[in-house]
């Protein structure tokens, strides 16, 4: 897939300031609300009770901040953050060796859960529910089963995938939180926080310009926000002005929705080739030579949450405001 200024997914140029941008306790985590408030009394009752706080799941599109929050679960709870991935963990040892390095009440975070090989995920439903895994050591006739004990711990899994999770996996997470895009006024307060970290200013307008493109999307957010910086620096501007915003939106071919080129050629290729839809997936995907899958977690969801396409039975669907936007007369009949 090319890169695209627009995708939630963590592309090479974020990872380096990711880090320093992500916050650090609850209380410097913008939006989410409930979920900030369900957690925060968890991982106090668990403190007071001196237990490992329950397995979560995080769930919901890319760079909503689910891999931020783990972090911030272990931080808060004031024990170590251990973090491995689905696809990282190949063979039933490699899980075994990271589970019996855990210290009690530590937090395991498995990035992207719903990839974890299926005899690996096996191992995990009894470590999950009564701590101990079986591990079989040789083969054959001589092949035995040993038992391992572990410290309690708190399983963190996150996948923009919920679907995909085995029933048996889902069922052993207590805690089920589903991450929400965030609203203008929250990506507002996002710019600004960035702002300051990067210690430069911005107005109050063009943060909200940037909250307003940026798709609900913190991680889009501060990546539109790093070069919107750049050129406002270049210009020797001493605050990043709603005019160069604006320019450097353009420049980035992100239009005032905050959809790209792709985005429009997914949207006209279903009302120049089927008349606005409804048209299933899979004929969406040939049309635009993507993986369906790709279109369905990636370039669909926020175009569902803005109301350009509806989801109906017979296929996709692009409503009246999304033609408005591209400014296409909807054809009658
Ligand atoms: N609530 C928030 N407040 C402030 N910054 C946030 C918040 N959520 C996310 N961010 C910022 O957005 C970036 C992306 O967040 P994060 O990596 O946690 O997303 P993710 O959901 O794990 O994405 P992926 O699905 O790709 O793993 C981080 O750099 C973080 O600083
Ligand atoms: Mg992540």
């Amino acid at each position: 897939m090319e890169e695209r200024m627009v995708t939630g997914e963590l592309q090479n140029e974020d990872s380096t300031v990711e880090l320093s941008l992500r916050p650090t306790n609850l209380k410097q985590y913008i939006g989410q609300p409930k979920i900030k408030e369900n957690l925060s009394i968890f991982i106090q009752a668990a403190k007071m009770r001196e237990e490992a706080l329950d397995h979560v799941l995080l769930y919901g599109p890319p760079g909503l901040g689910k891999t931020t929050l783990a972090a911030i679960i272990a931080n808060e709870m004031g024990v170590q953050f251990r973090s491995t991935s689905g696809p990282a963990i190949e063979r039933s040892g490699d899980l075994a060796a990271i589970l019996s390095s855990l210290e009690p009440g530590d937090v395991l975070f498995i990035d992207e859960v719903h990839r974890l090989p299926k005899s690996v995920e096996e191992i995990l439903y009894p470590a999950m529910e009564d701590f101990f895994i079986d591990i079989v050591i040789g083969d054959g006739p001589s092949a035995r089963s040993v038992r391992i004990d572990l410290p309690p711990f708190t399983l963190v899994g996150a996948t923009t995938r919920a679907g995909l999770l085995s029933a048996p996996l889902r069922d052993r997470f207590g805690v089920l939180s589903r991450l929400e895009f965030y609203d203008a006024k929250e990506l507002c307060d996002i710019v600004e926080r960035t702002t300051e970290i990067f210690k430069t200013s911005i107005t109050h307008e063009a943060a909200g310009e940037v909250a307003r493109r940026s798709r609900g999307t913190p991680r889009i957010a501060n990546r539109l926000l790093k070069r919107i910086r750049d050129i406002s620096q270049v210009k020797g501007e001493k605050e990043i002005s709603l005019q160069t915003t604006d320019r450097a939106l353009e420049m980035l071919q992100v239009d005032d929705a905050g959809l790209d080129h792709i985005d429009h050629k997914l949207l006209k290729s279903i009302i120049d080739g089927f008349q606005g839809g409804p048209v299933g997936l899979d004929t969406i995907a040939a049309t635009v030579g993507e993986e369906a899958q790709t279109i369905e977690d990636v370039y669909e969801p926020y175009l569902l949450q803005i109301g350009f396409i509806q989801r109906t039975p017979r296929g996709r669907v692009i409503t009246q405001k999304a033609y408005q936007h591209l400014g296409i007369r909807k054809e009658d009949g």
